[in-house]
């Protein structure tokens, strides 16, 4: 057998194969188990005891070389490999990203975070509570009994004699007295419902209802953190002013206005030529309604105010008609992207 030619084939056969796995296979021909080298040593069980140690060195030198010459092959297969895996992988890094569309919050999800923001500031914390509530905590617990005239001020959906669609955040005041011993200070946002439609009103909306009750909490108070509400959602210069009012649940209430942020309280037509805009009812908390929540108005005062949510809107972005927020028209809905 000839070596030499036995290794030039192999050298031949390497440098031909286009893969490492061809490569491989090549080198199992002359080196695996079954392969040639193997059968030459075998063969060597024919040789006569004294060829054996000779014919044996020369195999292992073959070997040698044979292993020698597939593994710089191999070395450089990987490699040419290698370099052809990063070029089919290559990433641009200069091409323009797809641009993947995002959505905008809706300006009354928007408003009503703006509003716990300012409020939670101010150490409020927020309680929302049932849309569906009964006749009592909507009506009866914030000192407004059935034959009570001040019902009418509100078109109320009822479910059955006792259940109704909430027609005020109010209820919640009562929710949470009922579970929490003062000092509180509570945000309660949700929505209500009142069988009433027009340009400014709608059967569903939403309220911000706030309530604190403490020792020795006074109007001035009201009056301090409306100011502050006022500068922070309108504008740094915008005051409020409280107008006499009526609500079974507060004695003494009060209606109350911000001034002009269009106009600057000169008097234009989004504030009718007033200066003020009304923008939510409040008042002290009436004796009635802590006695209804076991809390001692000898002990406790304190006040609430309720805001239509999507009247604040209105007014903060100039929206002219209340249907705008439910129509879901996404010209609207497009112009409160960040
Ligand atoms: N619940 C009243 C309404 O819906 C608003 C209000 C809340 C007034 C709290 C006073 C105190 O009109």
């Amino acid at each position: 057998m000839d070596f030499e030619q036995l290794y030039g084939e192999a050298e031949g056969r390497a440098a031909a194969a286009e893969s490492s796995r061809a490569l491989y296979e090549v080198k199992t021909d002359y080196l695996g188990r079954t392969g040639k080298v193997t059968a030459l040593l075998k063969g060597m069980r024919d040789l006569l005891a004294e060829e054996r140690p000779a014919f044996g060195k020369r195999i292992n030198d073959l070997r040698a070389r044979l292993e020698a010459m597939f593994a710089s092959f191999e070395e450089t297969a990987r490699e040419r490999e290698l370099a052809k895996k990063l070029q089919s992988e290559a990433i641009d890094v200069t091409m323009p990203a797809r641009r993947h569309a995002k959505g905008a919050l809706h300006p009354i999800t928007r408003t009503r975070q703006e509003l716990i923001d300012i409020f939670a500031g101010m150490g409020f914390e927020v309680f929302e509570g049932p849309e569906i509530e009964t006749d009592y905590y909507n009506f009866t617990a914030l000192n407004t009994p059935a034959d009570h005239p001040a019902r009418d001020m509100q078109d109320t959906f009822y479910i059955t004699d006792e259940f109704l669609l909430r027609t005020q955040t109010s209820a919640g005041q009562i929710r949470l007295m009922e579970q929490k011993k003062p000092p509180i200070k509570m945000l309660s946002p949700g929505r209500v419902f009142r069988s009433d439609d027009d340009a400014t009103h709608s059967p569903m909306f939403h309220q911000m209802e706030g309530l604190v009750v403490d020792k020795g909490i006074t109007l001035c108070d009201l009056k301090g953190m409306l100011d502050e509400f006022a500068r922070t959602m309108f504008a740094e210069t915008a005051k409020t002013r409280l107008r006499p009012s009526y609500f079974p649940f507060t004695e003494p209430s009060v209606e109350v206005d911000v001034s002009c942020s269009a106009c600057g309280g000169k008097g234009c037509s989004l504030c009718k030529g007033t200066g003020w805009i009304e923008v939510l009812g409040a008042g002290m908390v009436n004796r009635r309604v802590l006695e209804n929540c076991g809390v001692d108005p000898d002990e406790y005062t304190g006040f609430a105010f309720g805001m239509g949510i999507e009247r604040i809107a209105m007014l903060k972005y100039g929206i002219g008609h209340i249907r705008l927020f439910t129509e879901n028209d996404v010209r609207f809905l497009r112009q409160f992207k960040d």
